[in-house]
């Protein structure tokens, strides 16, 4: 995909500097991670500057508790260099932008990232609003105090660049010390120690900070700073002079985050009659072996349900979805959110047809499917904006014993699977989630685990890779002799599929620098 540069014609029509703050372990990277994640999702360029990670670049990983006591000024004073470089690397971001991607980082080579024009169909979509893109770095360090804040906004102010604070405060010693214990003393910053006196070493860090922290106050930087303050995981939330799509946006995504622990299920409907005659979209009723498949969903997700008692499925409101979802007793809701991508004048169409019929067209989509819009229709660019609600409806849910599954469509699920998994927009559309398999995701701290399931029962494949001719060209997909086996995406790809633990997608905190930049994904 061509990088469009920054240019008068071309300009970053909005740039916005998220600034942490908060002590540690109170959810700042998890934060600043879920809020680059979405917004590069949603097609805004987005990047998250670590300081924890130049520090360990910089001055190295094993720094006990006494490196962040403030009270001793050589430690202070590397601390301010540390975060003094990462506030330049973050401001030359946003003068340069991310498409140069020559800016020099302490934490090593940058991977090449390509950022999204805001096109459609090759003309500017203008503005930062929902269809344009936005520019939004991500400060992510304790900034504890006025002083270190007051500094960060002025920086970012003479450069025109917007500041929005977002405070992380966390007073349940319960909820902190499984912070310390799930993410922290398996930080770098903790190889090979013994886990209690990691424990105690970070709790004595805490207190560090502690001892000279100040809230974030109203009154800070002249009185004109928007903060949101987020108290005790979304108990409480304040906000303060928010304004702009960008800044909303992301109060409105921050509002919806929690933290309990959940799965979700996305399956495809079953085989369709328009998949077996190689149509795409419509409104067709599911083929025998869909049916077939419809009548084995029940008890594959009772085998596969974890501690969850209750279930809640979404289908879309296309008899495909809901004939597949039928023989399950759980509570049912329709969502139109749910509905196929839009093929517009193409629908009902096969691909060969459509290359015969819109040549260009064939061609254009190939060249950049995630922005191509069906003459009539949809991109998935626009079905991305469609499923924003349907995301922060699953990030919203926060029943600890009840699950969500989603019966849903090849393009859908590509894209709420992208959001979950990080795929680059460029992937999205190409991921291959195949027909007849339930996959199951948990989301961790700073990853998600899954789970894929399948049933013997044969389907045509649907996927078409990037130039490739009609999928329904290819044979079927060779299925195992066993039932109900479990199965790794890759082992998707095989002539067999074998049995399999789950897989954890993580990405190590550098990784996630740099790949929030809608860069493609580290293999
Ligand atoms: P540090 O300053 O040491 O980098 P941090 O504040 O960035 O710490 P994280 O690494 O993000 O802390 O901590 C991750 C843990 O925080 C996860 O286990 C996650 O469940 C939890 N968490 C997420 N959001 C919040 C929140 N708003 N308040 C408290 N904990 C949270
Ligand atoms: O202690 C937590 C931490 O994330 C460190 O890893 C990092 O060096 C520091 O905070 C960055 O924040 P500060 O601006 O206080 O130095």
């Amino acid at each position: 995909m061509p990088t469009l540069p920054i240019t008068k014609e071309n300009p970053p029509t909005a740039k916005l500097a998220c600034v942490m703050v908060g002590l540690p372990a109170r959810g700042k990277t998890y934060v600043a991670r879920k809020v680059a994640r979405y917004l590069a999702w949603l097609g805004h360029h987005s990047r998250i500057f670590n300081v924890g990670n130049y520090r360990r670049e910089t001055v190295g990983a094993k720094q006990k508790h006494e490196f962040f006591d403030p009270k001793n000024p050589k430690f202070a004073k590397r601390r301010m260099e540390v975060a003094m470089t990462a506030l330049e690397d973050m401001l030359n971001w946003f003068e340069h932008g991310c498409s140069s991607l020559d800016i020099p980082k302490p934490n090593g080579p940058q991977s090449p990232s390509t950022h999204w024009p805001t096109t459609v169909n090759g003309k500017n979509a203008g503005g930062a609003g929902a269809g344009g893109a936005g520019w939004v770095g991500i400060y992510d360090a304790t900034n504890s105090t006025k002083e270190r804040r007051k500094v960060i906004y002025d920086a970012c102010v003479a450069k025109g660049i917007q500041v929005m604070f977002v405070e992380s405060i966390c007073d349940k010693q319960d909820i902190i010390l499984a912070n310390v214990k799930e993410v922290k003393i398996s930080s770098p910053d903790y190889v090979g120690w013994d886990p209690e006196k990691a424990v105690e070493d970070f709790m004595t860090r805490i207190a560090h900070y502690e001892s000279a922290y100040q809230c974030l106050g109203p009154e800070e930087c002249d009185g004109k700073i928007p903060y949101v303050k987020l108290i005790n995981v979304g108990d409480q939330v304040i906000v303060n002079k928010v304004r702009g799509y960008l800044q909303s946006r992301i109060v409105y995504f921050l509002m919806n985050l929690n933290i309990t622990p959940r799965s979700f299920y996305f399956s495809r409907h079953g085989e369709s009659v328009y998949n077996l005659q190689g149509k795409i979209g419509g409104d067709s009723d599911i083929s025998p072996r869909g049916e077939a498949f419809a009548k084995r969903l029940p008890g594959l997700i009772k085998d596969n349900l974890g501690v969850e008692t209750r279930l809640t499925v979404w289908t879309s409101t296309l008899k495909r979805t809901r004939q597949t979802a039928a023989f399950m007793e759980w509570p049912q809701v329709q969502w139109k959110q749910l509905d196929e991508l839009d093929s517009g004048v193409c629908d009902g169409m096969t691909y060969e047809e459509i290359e015969v019929r819109f040549p260009n067209d064939y061609l254009e989509r190939d060249e950049d499917k995630y922005n191509y819009r069906y003459h009539g229709g949809e991109s998935y660019r626009d079905l991305v904006q469609r499923l924003e609600p349907i995301i922060l409806e699953l990030e919203r849910h926060h029943e600890p014993d009840h699950s969500i599954m989603i019966v849903g469509h090849q393009a859908v699920l590509r894209a709420i699977y992208a959001y979950f998994l990080n795929y680059s927009l460029e992937e999205l559309p190409y991921i291959k989630i195949p027909l007849h398999a339930v996959v199951k995701l948990t989301p961790k701290a700073y990853g998600c685990l899954e789970e894929r399931f399948t049933v013997d029962i044969p389907a045509v494949d649907t996927h078409r890779p990037k130039g490739a001719a009609s999928p329904t060209l290819a044979p079927l997909r060779k299925l195992p002799e066993t039932t109900d086996q479990r199965m790794s995406t890759s082992q998707l790809d095989g002539p067999a599929m074998v049995a399999h633990l789950p897989v954890f997608r993580s990405m190590s905190s550098l990784e996630a620098d740099r790949t929030y930049a809608s860069s493609p994904r580290p293999s």
